[in-house]
Formats: C-alpha cells, sequence, structure tokens
C-alpha cells in the first residue's frame, strides 16, 4: 500500500509562492522570505547542479555508489513520525538497488543520509543564497540525503534553523501550514499522536477547517525553503524512484523564536531544564533583537 499523507489534514488549499530562481535576487529571498519566514518555491534553483543530470542515470548512481563504505538506514514504508525504533540499514550500493528494483507500486525510503563525498562533487551552489548559506545550523545536520520510491514524509515541524529541500531526482507534491497559538491544540496534538491516519481522523479535527495549507509541487532542478515552525508533508508525485537534498542554515537571530511560538512551547515539554535555559536564552535574545529592529514575531 501505498501512504499519501498531505489531505490526511483538513484546510482551505492555496498555491505556495513561486518565483523563476533568475528573477531572485539573494537580497530579496533574504528579506522577504528568510526574515519573514515566508516558504517558497525556487523554481530552478539547482538545475544548474551537475546531479540533476547525472543522477537519473541509476548506472551514474551506482558507480559513485561503489566506492562508499559504511552502511545507511532503510525501510519499506513511509517516514512516518515519530520515526519507528527499528530501521535497517544495508550497504550504500546494496540498498540503491533495492530502491531501484523497488515495483512502482510499493515502497522505498532510506531517509536523511550523509551526503557521500563523492556525491558532493556533482553539488553546485544555491545562486539565491551565495554567502549565507555557510551559516552553521545549530540543531540540524548541513546536509540531509533522502532517497526514495513513493515513500511520503509526515508531517512535522523544524523547531530551528532554515531549510532549502532541493528535488534533484523525480517529483513530489508538498503541503505546508502554520498553526497559531490560537489554533494549535485543534490541529497539533492530533497530528502528533498520527490520528490523522485513523479512518475517522475527520471526526477528531474541527467541523469547518481554519487552516490554509500551502502546497506546490517540486520538479527536479526546483528548491522549497521551508521555514521553522510551519508544519510541512511531502507525498510522491509519481512512482518512480526519487532525490532530494536538505539542506541547512542558521536563522537570523530574530526568527530564532518567541515565547508565545507554539511549536517552541510544545517542545519545551520535551526538553530538560538545562535545554529550557539553553532555548530560552536564544529566545530572549531573539526578541530583544526584533525589539530593537522595531519587528514583530
Ligand atoms: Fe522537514
Amino acid at each position: 500500500m501505498i501512504v499519501k499523507v498531505n489531505d490526511l489534514v483538513p484546510g482551505e488549499t492555496r498555491p505556495l509562492d513561486e518565483i523563476d530562481v533568475t528573477n531572485l535576487s539573494e537580497e530579496e529571498f533574504w528579506s522577504t522570505y528568510v526574515c519573514k519566514h515566508r516558504p517558497l518555491v525556487i523554481r530552478g534553483g539547482i538545475k544548474h547542479w551537475a546531479a540533476c543530470e547525472k543522477w537519473q542515470e541509476p548506472q551514474y548512481l551506482q558507480s559513485i555508489s561503489n566506492s562508499v563504505n559504511g552502511s545507511v538506514r532503510y525501510r519499506r514504508a513511509f517516514n512516518s513520525n515519530p520515526v519507528p525504533p527499528i530501521t535497517q540499514k544495508m550497504e550504500l550500493r546494496e540498498a540503491l538497488n533495492a530502491l531501484i528494483e523497488t515495483p512502482h507500486d510499493k515502497t522505498f525510503a532510506i531517509p536523511g543520509m550523509n551526503l557521500p563525498k563523492r556525491w558532493k562533487e556533482d553539488i553546485g551552489n544555491y545562486p539565491f543564497l551565495q554567502s549565507r548559506i555557510k551559516r552553521k545550523p545549530i540543531f540540524y545536520q548541513l546536509n540531509r540525503l533522502f532517497l526514495f520510491r513513493n515513500a511520503s514524509t509526515d508531517w512535522h515541524t523544524h523547531p530551528a534553523d532554515e531549510t532549502i529541500c532541493s528535488q534533484i531526482v523525480g517529483s513530489k507534491k508538498v503541503s505546508m501550514f502554520r498553526c497559531t497559538d490560537k489554533n494549535w491544540d485543534k490541529y497539533a496534538p492530533y497530528i502528533e499522536k498520527n490520528i490523522h491516519h485513523m479512518s475517522l481522523d475527520e471526526s477528531y479535527f474541527p467541523d469547518k477547517s481554519d487552516l490554509i495549507k500551502f502546497e506546490g509541487v517540486l520538479q527536479e532542478g526546483d528548491s522549497l525553503y521551508i521555514p521553522p515552525f510551519w508544519w510541512h508533508a511531502l507525498d510522491s508525485n509519481d512512482t518512480e524512484f526519487g532525490i532530494n537534498l536538505a539542506r541547512c542554515f542558521r536563522s537570523p537571530l530574530s526568527r530564532v523564536g518567541d515565547f508565545n511560538e507554539p511549536v517552541l512551547k510544545d517542545l519545551r515539554k520535551y526538553t530538560s531544564i538545562r535545554q529550557q535555559i539553553w532555548v530560552d536564552s536564544l529566545i530572549i535574545l531573539s526578541s530583544l533583537n526584533r525589539k530593537f529592529k522595531g519587528e514583530t514575531w
């Protein structure tokens, strides 16, 4: 069975903002999108990468995997959230073969693997984020590579860091929404407990959803800017094998956090006192920075 997740949460759908990479300057991307946490599809954002052409070919991928030592995690199921405790491992070249040979009506996923050194040679730059892409993330690893066939990624948020998700092979349909303090309790606890997967899911959500879900399709060569605190989910848009790369960078100080942000309030339930002190310190710095600039959360 192929599990799709985007439509499991009710809401009014609207198209995600999108712009062709040739019309997007670094300054505009930073000030209009990153500093305001507005998601964006950047058409052709990475189409100049060698990977976009070379990685379409399974034999090429196998050839650059032969020299890679070490195993990768894989599963024959969608990328659920939370991640299941048992994940199987095999050598990358074996996992790649298994992915390519997976029938079109089955699921296979290699979730969030490191970018092997040889693969890195086919990765280029981000024209809309030339220098700031080097800002080291504080929570997530720099690069996470996802290889999949029919493997949706279930609804989740990032509590920190900015993410550029680039589609190198295949196509994905993305859906995103942001909860406020006012509607968090109507949606988030049900999604966190996976109640949206139950057949009676609609009975648990409000009769008339007040969520606005922003959606779009990522094609090969496109990038998606995913700000922290936004709920997002991705479905495969075809049954071919696909590859995307999540690249993270540190948020501007003004967008690190706020004491009224529901994602951070929720996070506090699961963190130690020591971690809370660290998070609270960052939130205070971020709030002071906004106050100094006259910005609101
Ligand atoms: Fe994500």
